[in-house]
């Protein structure tokens, strides 16, 4: 257990803790943070002793102990109940979520989020402040943490800070609605390297910094009061090894066989997972199945459609809405395609541990990933990184950050039901030799783009920085 004058070469801070605490009954649990960010990070943290995760554990009040995960150590940081509704619920999951991700809901401005957004921002850079080394690299996660490099700088000249936003950076136009765009410019801009997922993500950052800041950018070097940032685009990856391994599984490949026959063992099992969240595009999914039913381009008795919908954000706009259309298209596809004990669409809403969720990707024949927009999306690579077969089609909406290097999947517009169906119709009859050569060269990808790659990418970068 560290004690509390332990210092650490490598700090990462993310909002969330990798685990977080759940009750069963009387018993408290640990188990795994929902998201990408946290599938990501875990195994580049896993085993380093000299490596600590600052982040919140997910339950409000005090942050707790420090403890030990998979040999690396967890520094719980304190959000108050108060705080959870206003910087968490509010500015970063009612204001920056939805305005980077193209405002698919309107966000919401309050002067009062913003004083909570900079008040935790605040405690998280001066929890990383006390725990780093002298000379010790931070890499700091996400949206939520915009402003942390900025005051770490301020309070640690002697560090190397890292930023990387995981989720999409929006058009300059849309950028600018922001009332405190440029606090939050200035915030990154105290980061020595700025990593995005994609190069679209880095030309907009560095659109939004010019016309805000006037700040001179040469190549991928901005320089603003008397510093200099790197930007630059770093996909992110899995930890491809450990989802190959469990595919390969006796255990989880004879449940991936259950679930096949719990299904009434369909010709065909079409999937989506995903956390329940409106910038996921799940409506427009259930939306294209339910006319390739109706018109009969597609049959209840040969199909089954999988729907993983994880709960997150219940007490966000937004989800509560999302939640209660999707179930009710659940309900109704259902009600007119069904037969007696067997559903056509088998709606979960509820979490899976990874196990399950890879027993769920070996029965895919067809991956349904067709969010509005998403900054990556790892689970079209868990998918990919399960199928050594080469067999499966992946349709992918063009909108995420896959798209960028999932070139072969079944690329789709999720805003066209039209297109959306015909790319659903045509994955369903494709054989396994059709399918091949595409699944082939998405394998290659991500198999060469880990997440311990993309780490090593960034911080190799990091450490090059002046
Ligand atoms: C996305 C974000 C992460 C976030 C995760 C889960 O992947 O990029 O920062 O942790 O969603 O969302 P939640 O609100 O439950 O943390």
């Amino acid at each position: 257990m560290a004690t509390d004058e332990q210092k650490w070469s490598f700090v990462v801070v993310a909002n969330r803790l990798p685990v977080r605490r759940v009750r069963e009954g009387a018993v408290a649990k640990l188990v795994p943070s929902p998201g990408g960010l946290v599938s990501a990070l875990r195994p580049v943290m896993s085993g380093n002793p000299d490596a600590v995760w600052v982040g919140w554990s997910g339950v409000p009040g005090p942050g707790g102990d420090p403890f030990e995960v998979d040999g690396f150590q967890c520094h719980p940081v304190s959000v108050s109940q108060g705080e959870l509704q206003l910087f968490y619920e509010g500015f970063s999951n009612a204001t920056l979520w939805p305005l980077f991700h193209d405002a698919l809901v309107p966000p919401e401005y309050h002067r009062t989020w913003w004083d909570a957004y900079c008040a935790v921002n605040q405690r998280y850079a001066a929890n990383a402040a006390d725990l780093a080394a002298p000379g010790a690299t931070v890499w700091i996660h996400d949206y939520h943490l915009m402003l942390v490099a900025g005051l770490l700088r301020a309070a640690r000249p002697d560090l190397r800070i890292g930023f990387f936003l995981h989720i999409p950076f929006p058009a300059r136009e849309l950028y600018i609605r922001m009332p405190w765009r440029a606090e939050i410019i200035d915030g990154l801009l105290g980061a020595d390297l700025i990593g995005l997922q994609t190069a679209l993500g880095t030309d907009n950052f560095c659109r939004a910094v010019t016309r805000i800041t006037g700040a001179k950018i040469t190549g991928k070097l901005i320089q603003h009061n008397g510093r200099a940032t790197r930007v630059g685009a770093f996909p992110i990856g899995i930890d491809t090894e450990r989802i190959a391994e469990l595919a390969a599984d006796p255990a989880v490949q004879s449940r991936a066989a259950e679930i096949r026959q719990t299904l009434g063992s369909p010709r065909t099992v079409l999937l989506g997972v995903d956390r329940l969240d409106y910038t996921k595009g799940i409506e427009a999914r259930l939306r294209a199945f339910r006319e390739l039913l109706a018109e009969q381009r597609l049959s209840a008795e040969d199909c089954a459609l999988v729907q993983i919908a994880e709960p997150s954000r219940s007490q966000v706009t937004g989800y509560g809405e999302i939640r209660r259309t999707v179930e009710q298209m659940v309900g109704e596809v259902n009600g007119n395609f069904g037969v007696m004990g067997r559903p056509v669409v088998h709606y979960l809403h509820q979490s899976h541990p990874i196990e399950e969720l890879v027993s769920m990707y070996l029965i895919a024949d067809v991956m349904l990933v067709t969010p509005l927009r998403d900054g990556m999306n790892l689970v079209a690579k868990e998918y990919v990184a399960c199928r050594p077969d080469n067999s499966g089609v992946l349709v992918l909406s063009e909108f995420t950050g896959a798209a960028q290097e999932l070139g072969t999947a079944d690329l789709v517009n999720p805003h066209d039901i039209e297109g959306l169906k015909t790319a659903m119709e045509s994955a369903v009859h494709r054989s396994d030799a059709e399918a091949e050569p595409a699944m082939r060269s998405m394998r290659r990808t991500v198999r060469s783009n880990t997440a311990q790659r993309w780490a090593e990418r960034f911080l190799a970068r990091l450490g090059t920085c002046p």
